[in-house]
């Protein structure tokens, strides 16, 4: 794929792109830049990957020819107890993306990482930090988003948790067309969070939260918990109400068990 072909809007992220055939992971690859002191903006894109990686140590099922994967280099001038918000702001930029391209699509953000559609997985996101003497010193941010790959294609393990932009449209898109949309909804949004913070953005995350009413099982320190998703809080919290009340909830993974 050449930049030549993404009609992208941006003036800093993206604009440095490098595509790669195959790679292990794009986010070990921008990690690598990096440590190496390359410049914010970085774009690294592979129509492939033989070690995806996912959030919890899993992998990331990335076949050739078909879907997104692509990782960025950002340098944000914030503390690094902000910077668990950014996939928040990332998955906007990825659900306003896909709107845009399959306005049916309607998807949503499932806190703090993923996008859904339907209920289901379209689109998964992998922010790493870099500390240097307890500054921020670089972030990676991986996205991972299924384009066209067929529900035949999917391994039986995804069947029935993951989606794509064709199996939900019965549509082929053109990857370099979401890349774009996406690229081009996150500059601005980046820029607003690294200037006034997630509470900037927190009003429309919560517009687009796939878990606001729903019952939850989390484990949170280490013990089994559930409550009910009731928003997403100024700082990128995910707020639980759980019968020995509310709870503002860092990190962590959440299962749906019900709708509330
Ligand atoms: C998750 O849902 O667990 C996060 C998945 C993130 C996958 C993307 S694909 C591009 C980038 N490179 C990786 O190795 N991972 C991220």
């Amino acid at each position: 794929m050449d930049l030549q072909s993404v009609p992208l809007a941006t003036k800093r992220i993206g604009r440095a792109f490098r595509f790669l055939k195959e790679a292990d992971s794009t986010n070990r690859i921008v990690d690598a830049e990096g440590t190496a002191g390359t410049g914010e903006g970085l774009l690294v894109m592979a129509d492939m990957q033989t070690a995806g990686r996912g959030r919890m140590d899993r992998g990331w099922f990335s076949p050739p020819g078909v879907n997104l994967y692509f990782s960025l280099l950002l340098r944000p001038d914030v503390e690094p107890h902000c910077v668990a918000s950014l996939p928040l702001v990332v998955g906007l930029a990825v659900a306003e993306g896909l709107a845009e391209c399959a306005p049916a699509l309607q998807p949503k953000i499932k806190w703090p990482n993923d996008i859904h559609v339907g209920g289901k997985k379209i689109c998964g996101i992998l922010c790493e930090m870099h500390l240097k003497d307890g500054r921020v010193d670089y972030l990676v941010a991986g996205i991972g988003v299924n384009v066209n790959i067929l529900a035949k294609h999917l391994p039986p393990e995804l069947q029935a948790t993951a989606t794509s932009i064709a199996i939900e449209t019965g549509q082929t898109i053109p990857r370099e067309n979401v890349l774009a949309a996406i690229l081009n909804r996150f500059e601005p949004l980046y820029d607003e969070w690294r200037a006034f913070g997630f509470k900037a953005l927190a009003q429309q995350v919560n517009m687009l939260d796939a878990l606001r009413g729903k019952h939850l099982r989390m484990e949170l320190s280490g013990k089994p918990t559930e409550g009910t998703a009731s928003g997403i809080l100024p700082d990128g919290a995910l707020l639980l109400k759980t019968p020995k009340g509310t709870t503002s909830v860092y990190s962590g993974e959440a299962h749906i068990v019900g709708s509330g």
